[in-house]
């Protein structure tokens, strides 16, 4: 990773941990940035914070984070040596709700600049959120999920957000077989 990227990254984590740019600041207690190896191979992309993370100021610690972790481990992928984890959305939505537009818009630029500087040969999209910020579909997670396919010459994969598992336990089979993907990229990678 070159030492200007690194920087650079800072200076952005720097900007969302001070941003106001959007009303959803004002009811944070923090911004989450994300986490992981600044040259991850892979980036995996949720929705936005949720009140444990909002409260720790760091991505995916409550239980749908438990779980990501839980079945990325299997496969020997994890924040602490090759997978970056951040949200679409860096402020906590109140009462979890979906981020609208307007925030997810105003935030989408730190997302850009961060896949840019972090430079991943694959991106995970987790669930809906992610799957239309970044593709503008407004195809079903369910129907597009299982598929990759390659853009800017990065592999991108999108699959159910771990938290779908808890309404539906059917969907973790389903979450695996992505992230047997996923590792089978990483391989190929
Ligand atoms: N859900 C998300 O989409 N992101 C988090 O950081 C936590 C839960």
């Amino acid at each position: 990773m070159q030492e200007n990227n690194t920087k650079r990254l800072d200076e952005i984590k720097d900007q969302v941990l001070h941003c106001t740019q959007c009303p959803l600041h004002k009811h944070r207690i923090h911004a989450v940035f994300g986490e992981g190896p600044y040259d991850a191979p892979i980036f995996i992309i949720g929705e936005a914070p949720g009140a444990k993370e909002d409260e720790t100021g760091r991505p995916f610690v409550g239980r749908a984070g438990k779980l990501i972790d839980e079945l990325l481990q299997e496969y020997g992928l994890s924040r602490n040596k090759n997978v970056f984890i951040s949200n679409i959305v860096k402020c906590r939505p109140p009462k979890n709700r979906v981020p609208d537009k307007k925030e997810v818009n105003l935030c989408f630029s730190y997302i850009e600049k961060q896949i840019a500087l972090i430079n991943p040969g694959i991106l995970v999209l987790l669930g809906a959120t992610a799957l239309k910020s970044f593709t503008g579909t407004h195809e079903k997670i369910t129907n597009v999920r299982g598929k990759w396919w390659k853009e800017d010459g990065r592999v991108i994969i999108p699959t159910y957000h771990p938290a779908a598992v808890f309404r539906n336990p059917a969907y973790r089979k389903f979450i695996k077989q992505d992230i047997q993907t996923i590792s089978d990229q990483y391989q190929a990678w």
